[in-house]
């Protein structure tokens, strides 16, 4: 049984032993409203059921049938290799020299390639920038599709029932054969695209809240200097419809943080040393701030 974990809705597939919030299928009542059999169910895998594997094997759960394997637990391997497609949602954490860890992506890979495994195999874990490039020549039997995932850990089965957008990067009849398991979602969402440009927009995304936090922080200690108040401030900013959206713009909030942001950020950075200044800077001021905010909560609790 799935524990209760913050913005993991307990989802609803019989096979995990998960049972599903009625609230939620109020909610989702208009993303299910499509006929749920139209193509006839598919059996996919999700490989690493951590925030991303449950959400997106709750949500799959609805259109196809759904196998989940994690290392953890017990959970058996073989039913994998009878997919017509997995989806790999392994952690890639910050490695020590600031670049992204695939490591485990390359533990499920290497398995699937001995096991000549012949589907799909569609990464969702954020990976390294070079990783489908040295993917591509290390594992050429691979049907290698990468579509790297944005869904928000505190809404999870929400954003993944209801995605901004889903990219696919691979082969035109890969994509084809993938885009069709994400039925989901609607047309006008999927951005198709080459391995490259899938690496960099993934991180690109999490480097721009970097800096849309680390400006709301600078404006805030600015304000807080010259005696203006940096709600306002900030109101006059993201008024403006070319801003447009004000979910990183309040400050208060502190430096970025979570799983995502610092490390995609750093990915960047460290990927692309002489390029990327300005978000070294965003870097940098973050890390102070961090800090800062470190050595305020001890000096409270000292007192
Ligand atoms: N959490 C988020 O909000 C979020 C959002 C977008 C993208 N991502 C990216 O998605 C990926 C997964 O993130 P997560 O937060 O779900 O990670 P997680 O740590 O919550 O879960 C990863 C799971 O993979 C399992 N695993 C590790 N190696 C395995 C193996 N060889 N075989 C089978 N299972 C294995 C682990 O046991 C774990 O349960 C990461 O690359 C992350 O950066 C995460």
């Amino acid at each position: 049984m799935c524990e209760h974990i913050s913005g993991c809705v307990q989802p609803r597939i019989p096979r995990l032993g998960l049972d599903l919030d009625k609230k939620i299928d109020a909610l989702t009542e208009g993303f299910f409203a499509v006929p749920i059999q139209k193509n006839g169910k598919r059996l996919v895998g999700v490989i690493g059921l951590g925030s991303v594997g449950r959400a997106l094997s709750s949500v799959m759960g609805y259109f196809h049938n759904v196998i989940g394997y994690d290392i953890l637990g017990e959970h058996d391997w073989n039913p994998i290799l009878s997919c017509e497609a997995v989806f790999i949602c392994v952690q890639t954490p910050e490695g020590s020299d600031g670049r992204l860890d695939c490591s485990h992506v390359h533990a499920v890979l290497e398995r699937l390639k001995k096991d000549r495994y012949e589907g799909a195999v569609v990464i969702k874990s954020t990976l390294r920038v070079g990783f489908m490039n040295t993917a591509t020549i290390k594992y050429p039997d691979l049907k290698l599709v990468y579509s790297p995932e944005f869904m928000s850990e505190k809404n999870a089965f929400l954003w993944t029932a209801n995605p901004d957008r889903i990219v696919i990067s691979g082969q035109e009849e890969l994509m084809d054969h993938v885009q069709k398991l994400y039925y989901w979602v609607e047309n006008a969402k999927i951005i198709r695209t080459d391995f490259k440009s899938a690496e960099i927009g993934k991180l690109a995304h999490n480097a721009l809240i970097a800096l849309k936090v680390t400006f709301t922080n600078t404006m805030e200690q600015i304000s807080k200097s010259y005696g203006a108040s940096a709600d306002d401030v900030m109101k006059i900013v993201y008024t403006d419809r070319r801003v447009a959206n004000s979910a990183h713009f309040l400050p208060y909030k502190g430096p970025y943080g979570g799983k995502c942001v610092p490390k995609d950020t750093s990915e960047l950075i460290n990927a692309f040393a002489e390029m990327t200044q300005l978000l070294r800077v965003a870097d940098d001021i973050n890390n102070s701030l961090t800090l800062s905010k470190e050595a305020m909560n001890q000096e409270l609790e000292s007192e």
